[in-house]
């Protein structure tokens, strides 16, 4: 062994070999590295000043001071190689893929609670035998007014509060149009069974009128069909949408499009008709509007009044939905909040 390998020349080195060892990242290690081997080190200094030796020294210190640099040189490799696999090995261990977590359930949607409601009256109305059809948003004053009994000078007209378009056209106020396409679709054959569900526009808001809002219209035409059939089909139609101990009842009314007309209530789905706030103590909620269908009407429809005769029934599928599921203000509806609507 020459002298370049006992402890204490070993120890000149001690400080740098630690440091390299010690070095916990790449950031570290280099720093040590850069301490033992980089231009301002200890040991570029020695090697610098060789020359300064006696010739017999220079050659002895020489060898020594560059086995250390390689032995330096080494030892940062190796502690590299160290550092790196410890950082595979952690990544590996934070990837690592643990089947007993929880899965992150993606956010399901669903349908609008308004949609759910036109959804089930189209189901109960088919179930019924209506067939189901549609008429368009956009009408004509004729079919929306003079058609149902609604001529320009009627009073009526003015109770709703129109959006009216250029060339005569509007918003149609109520889903009762469809009757008249209906009854023209139809052609004059018999029965005429048909439900429309779909917007309607008036200009209200407040917090149980919105300018835009949905109906359901009903109506039938055959021969000899009355009040009897009418009320028959409410209750049916009742019982399906608010449960099997609902009753309806009803009160004489106006309507120009039908003659007699009648507003129909059923049981306060909230307390069963023993009386509450929302129904006011009265143990029944206003629901709908209905009658037999005017003469003028099946007229303007094709029909001979002579001949048939029909019921017809209209009323606002949000009204319902806010019966069905407790709401309090119609506005909820439209205003697009999560935290409502993902309660249906
Ligand atoms: N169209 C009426 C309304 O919007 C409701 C109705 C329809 C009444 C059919 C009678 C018959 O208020």
């Amino acid at each position: 062994m020459e002298d370049s390998s006992t402890p204490e020349a070993r120890d000149e080195w001690a400080a740098e070999r630690e440091a390299i060892l010690a070095a916990g990242t790449p950031e570290e290690l280099e720093r040590a590295r850069t301490r033992a081997l980089g231009r301002q080190s200890r040991l570029t200094e020695a090697l610098r000043r060789l020359g300064e030796l006696p010739l017999a020294e220079r050659r002895e210190r020489g060898r020594v001071l560059n086995r250390v640099r390689a032995e330096l040189e080494a030892l940062v490799a190796e502690r590299a190689a160290v550092l790196k696999a410890q950082a595979t090995a952690r990544r590996l261990a934070a990837e690592r893929l643990d089947m007993t977590l929880p899965g992150r359930r993606p956010r399901i949607g669903h349908w609008h609670p308004v949609t759910q409601t036109r959804r089930r009256l189209e189901d109960v109305m088919l179930r019924l035998g209506f067939t189901l059809v549609s008429g368009p948003e956009i009408e004509t004053e004729w079919y929306n007014f003079d058609a149902l009994n609604m001529p320009a000078s009627h009073p009526a007209r003015e109770m709703h509060d129109t959006f009216f378009l250029p060339a005569g056209r509007l918003l149609r106020t109520h889903t009762s149009p469809v009757q008249i396409r209906a009854m023209q679709a139809a052609g004059g054959r018999l029965p005429v069974r048909v439900a429309a569900l779909g917007f309607t526009y008036r200009r209200d808001d407040d917090p149980t009128h919105l300018p835009q809002f949905m109906q359901m219209e009903g109506l039938v035409v055959d021969h000899g069909i009355g009040m009897a059939d009418l009320k028959g089909t409410l209750w049916a139609i009742a019982r399906e949408v608010f449960g099997p101990h609902a009753e309806i009842r009803l009160r004489p009314s106006f309507f120009p499009f039908t003659e007699p007309s009648a507003e129909v209530d059923v049981t306060c789905a909230v307390c069963g008709g023993a009386g509450c706030r929302v129904c006011k103590q009265t143990g029944w909620l206003e629901v709908l509007g209905a009658g037999l269908v005017h003469p003028h009407v099946l007229r303007a429809g094709g029909y001979d009044p002579e001949v048939v005769s029909g019921f017809a029934f209209g009323w606002g599928v949000e009204r319902v939905a806010m019966l069905l599921y407790g709401i309090d203000d119609l506005r909820l509806f439209y205003q697009n909040d999560w935290r409502f609507l993902s309660q249906f």
